[in-house]
């Protein structure tokens, strides 16, 4: 049983899977759990947030529970009380904290002072719980997952790291096409590979038509992400030629998808016709955070089994 879900490293590929199954489960009736009765999750935004924020509020509502949203500058971390007393706190008023901000390390800080299951709502390194939503889109587009293969293009940031992790880890070949510049980390890429799962892979290329030909998804993120801003110009320019487009969609196989963790910007890193085509299965990835997400909840929250006697 894991403690926490900071990259989601922490599961194994058994407990991955059948967190996919429970999200489909969770999707087919938004009613069927009530594992917060009574309890409390605290959501802590030191970022700005669309679905993170209203999947996660929405989904803690759903399972009897009580969301405590908190914006970061609205508490006493704006005014330097340390992530260790904030964790301690915490955890003496709820049950869960689901942490949004920029350093992977205030998160794992969090973490280690816990005394409650504490979440990734996305850092600059990892978001794990977007690609939660996004296997569980491929599971229902494809009836699978092992053996899938999912092609990511663009910059390789913290979605294209959660995607190698978690791909990987329920079997699927995850290629992630970069310019040199924008790779992903390949301490990241390298425990991935080392974690994958039966028929799991990671590659990592230069060459997004190459890496586009046989895909069942193509995958892309906004080129200029929070906190990047200050090199947009540069980033826009090393990007360019690897848009996901109509031509780089019709070298993937006839049933691909495409897919965006949103918020998109269309024309730049997404043409508007892939996003808002027949082939574009982002609305679906959009609303699955909810149903992935309780189904995350559910397992980190549920009571420790007895002890043997
Ligand atoms: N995909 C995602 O995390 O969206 P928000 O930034 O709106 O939460």
């Amino acid at each position: 049983m894991i403690r926490h879900f900071l990259t989601g490293e922490e599961l194994t590929s058994g407990e991955l899977e059948a967190l996919i199954e429970r999200a489909l489960v969770l999707k087919a009736d938004r009613g069927a759990s009530n594992a917060l009765a009574g309890r409390s999750v605290a959501l802590l935004f030191d970022r700005p947030s669309t679905r993170t924020r209203v999947s996660f509020e929405v989904g803690v509502h759903e399972l009897g529970g009580h969301p405590v949203i908190l914006r970061e500058a609205e508490t006493q971390l704006s005014r330097g009380e340390s992530s260790r007393d904030t964790a301690a706190v915490l955890g003496r008023f709820v049950h869960a904290i689901g942490v949004r901000t920029g350093p992977h390390p205030v998160v794992e800080a969090l973490a280690e002072h816990s005394p409650v299951p504490v979440v990734n709502m996305l850092t600059a390194d990892h978001h794990p719980c977007q690609a939660l939503a996004d296997l569980l889109t491929l599971r229902e587009r494809f009836g699978r997952l092992s053996g899938l293969r999912l092609t990511y293009v663009g910059d390789g940031n913290n979605v294209a790291h959660s995607l190698m992790v978690l791909g990987a880890k329920a079997g699927i070949k995850v290629v992630v096409a970069t310019p040199a510049e924008l790779a992903p980390h390949p301490l990241v890429a390298q425990v991935a590979g080392a974690q994958a799962g039966p028929g799991g892979s990671v590659e990592l290329t230069a060459d997004p038509q190459g890496a586009a030909a046989g895909a069942h998804a193509l995958y892309t993120d906004v080129w200029v992400s929070m906190g990047d801003e200050g090199d947009a110009a540069g980033r826009r320019e090393l990007l360019a030629p690897y848009r996901l487009d109509e031509a780089l969609l019709r070298l993937a196989r006839p049933e691909a998808v495409a897919l965006h963790c949103l918020p998109a910007h269309p024309g730049e890193e997404i043409s508007a016709e892939v996003l808002y085509g027949p082939r574009s299965a982002v609305w679906d990835q959009a609303e699955n955070r909810l149903h992935a997400q309780k189904a995350l909840l559910e397992l980190l929250t549920q009571p420790a089994p007895a002890p043997p006697r």
